[in-house]
């Protein structure tokens, strides 16, 4: 029997809305039947990413990829659909700017010709601290092969960039530019979901981060949510942008798993975050 890693959700014990996960070696795949969705919510700052339960009644062997058009509450919709999130992020995220998606309105999914599969997407974005939804229309590109390659995206929103955040960033930019020594923070959130205000723009930062590995990861057989900024640590630099090294922990839903990355990335507010080095950890 092998070895499993299982998540104990803290929900399952009680712990309503910690993102506090226990982690323990379990033997045998019988124990890893558990709802590839359960507990969405709270592994993850329900502030961050209140994102609706994804309805995935499917077992693993029942993945079998349909074509045509798509229940927009079924996996495969869902899955694509989060892809397009981690690409928002990764574009468009700032300490004041999140993603998550809302809802998916309508999706459509199609073979090309021995190259991968599309998706067509019709989405609900929430933009977490705005607290606002936009429209999006997205397609979503998976290629097939050996070789595992990163999937495409196109995405068109209304309104996406509504809100001037440059002031906002600026003042933190200076905030963090300033300071004589360098920021450095663990974990986020603690075990009890907390965050401390003051570190929450070190957690939007490593989750836009982040959200380049999931987007660089993403497959048609993952959905990929953040879990921690197990820490970050800011690098002394001569000028801008701010450098930060940072260890995050991401939930791949659909294997149950917790992954670790190391990521070297960099962050100012006219050039948005840039990740610079992504390594996965053993752990
Ligand atoms: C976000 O907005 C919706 C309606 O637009 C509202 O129902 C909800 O309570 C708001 N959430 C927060 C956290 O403010
Ligand atoms: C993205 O993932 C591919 C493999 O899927 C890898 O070869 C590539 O180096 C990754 N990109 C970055 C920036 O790490
Ligand atoms: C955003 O606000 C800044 C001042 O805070 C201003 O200089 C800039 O022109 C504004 N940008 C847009 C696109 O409105
Ligand atoms: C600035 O540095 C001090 C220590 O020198 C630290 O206590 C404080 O939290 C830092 N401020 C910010 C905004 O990071
Ligand atoms: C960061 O967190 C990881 C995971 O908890 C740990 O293995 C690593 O030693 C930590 N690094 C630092 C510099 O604290």
């Amino acid at each position: 029997m092998s070895l499993r890693i299982i998540v104990i959700l803290a929900v399952l014990t009680g712990v309503t809305g910690s993102p506090g996960v226990t982690i323990r070696p379990e033997a045998g795949p019988a124990d890893v039947t558990a709802h590839p969705n359960s507990g969405a919510e709270t592994l993850e700052d329900s502030e961050i990413y209140g994102q609706q339960d994804v309805p995935e009644e499917e077992k693993a062997e029942e993945d079998v990829m349909a074509t045509g058009e798509l229940n927009p509450s079924h996996y495969q919709a869902q899955r694509a659909a989060k892809v397009v999130q981690h690409y928002l992020n990764t574009h468009y995220g700032s300490p004041f700017r999140l993603f998550g998606l809302h809802k998916v309105n309508s999706g459509n999914a199609e073979d090309v010709a021995d190259s991968g599969r599309k998706y067509q997407l019709d989405i609900s974005v929430q933009e977490i601290i705005s607290n606002t939804t936009v429209k999006c229309s997205a397609e979503v590109f998976f290629p097939s092969g050996d070789r595992q390659r990163s999937p495409e995206v196109r995405a068109s929103c209304e309104d996406l960039l509504k809100a001037n955040l440059t002031a906002q960033e600026e003042a933190l930019f200076h905030k963090y530019n300033m300071n004589q020594s360098l920021l450095s923070a663990q974990n986020l959130p603690d075990s009890y979901g907390h965050i401390e205000p003051d570190n929450k723009p070190l957690w939007h930062l490593g989750i836009v981060a982040s959200s380049s590995v999931m987007l660089n990861e993403s497959t048609e057989n993952t959905l990929y949510n953040m879990a921690q900024v197990a820490n970050i640590t800011q690098l002394a630099t001569e000028n801008e942008p701010l450098k930060f090294d940072c260890h995050v922990l991401l939930h791949e839903m659909v294997s149950q798993e917790i992954v670790h990355w190391k990521l070297l990335f960099t962050w100012s507010p006219p050039e948005g975050v840039r990740v610079l080095q992504m390594e996965p950890l053993p752990h």
